[in-house]
């Protein structure tokens, strides 16, 4: 019999373990329909603001040989455009896998409000607070911020008792990883989801001697394939750090089976595929749950927890 490629997150057994990340494929109801009707496990929808958005000016996604460079600026349609759709589909599908909703307020106040409006509705789902966009100007990244990082958390869990896990930006220090870690391990966290993409990089065009987007003078978060290295570091220090009962989500890099199956031998959960998605479209997640079957069979692995988070050191 072939690996099962099943995980169980909060109780509930996901068919496999991927998911879109935030902010690819989950725009509008269509999208997100596509998500779900698609193999993959769960989905979530784009990061939301209290009122919706136009974002940055375009061109400000670009997919480049080894990724993508984008400066979205968090358009979407506001929080009850994605709040009505989740909870009209868990009211007409109550046995579906459990959604996942993405907020990232511009201040503390817009992410209090969201999560206060979330807590008071239906939704029973789980929730993903975006503490990493690097893309609005004059809005530096939050979780880069550890006092704020803490105010906000400890606001939160004074009233919001659902399932959260937040969104978190990369980190390049140990001396980082020790701090965050210290601080996510005093919150009653689901997951925290490592990593959004690598902030304010800047992708050129040789030929026409410029930067290939518009906003921020052509600076933006960098994905797909020149990320992964820095998104297993921080998978595997947030899992060897974390208390367990705060679950990985890993992002960054995922393309084939192979990236995925290195995501969770550093300790991943559930694992979120961005860049790849968005130039591939929903049909991945056919090709990346046999590769990972392909190379667990080839393995002799049944389930994933025979592997998970055992990676070995030299
Ligand atoms: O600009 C954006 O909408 C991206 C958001 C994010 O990376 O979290």
């Amino acid at each position: 019999m072939s690996a099962s490629l099943k995980t169980n997150f909060l109780g509930f057994d996901y068919e496999n373990p991927f998911m879109n990340a935030s902010g690819v494929h989950c725009m509008s109801t269509t999208e997100l329909d596509e998500l779900a009707n698609s193999k993959a496990g769960a989905f979530i929808t784009k990061s939301s603001t209290p009122n919706d958005r136009t974002g940055n000016p375009s061109p400000r996604y670009v997919s480049v040989p080894l990724g993508s460079i984008n400066s979205m600026g968090l358009p979407n349609k506001g929080i009850d455009y994605y709040l009505d759709y989740v909870l009209d589909r868990q009211a007409k599908y109550p046995n579906e896998a459990p959604i996942f909703f993405s907020v990232a307020g511009m201040s503390v106040d817009d992410n209090l409000s969201m999560l206060h409006k979330i807590q008071n509705s239906n939704f029973n789902g789980v929730t993903e607070l975006n503490l990493s966009c690097p893309n609005v100007p004059g809005k530096p990244q939050v979780a880069y911020d550890f006092e704020l990082t803490i105010e906000i958390l400890t606001k939160v869990f004074d009233f919001f008792k659902k399932p959260l896990g937040i969104k978190l930006p990369p980190y390049f220090d140990f001396a980082h990883f020790e701090i965050m870690s210290d601080i996510l391990n005093k919150f009653p966290l689901t997951y925290v989801n490592s990593i959004n993409s690598v902030g304010n990089g800047l992708y050129i065009d040789v030929e026409k001697e410029s930067v290939v987007i518009k906003p921020k003078n052509g600076f933006g978060g960098i994905g797909g394939e020149y990320v992964k290295p820095t998104a297993l570091a921080n998978v595997r220090a947030f899992y060897t750090r974390l208390n367990p009962s705060i679950k990985i989500i890993g992002t960054g890099g995922i393309k084939s089976g192979q990236d995925a199956f290195e995501h969770l031998l550093c300790g991943a959960t559930m694992l979120q595929i961005g860049t790849e998605l968005q130039k591939e479209g929903v049909s991945i997640f056919d090709r990346v749950t046999k590769e990972l079957q392909e190379i667990m069979d080839k393995k002799g692995y049944k389930t994933i927890d025979e592997f998970r988070g055992k990676l070995n050191s030299l």
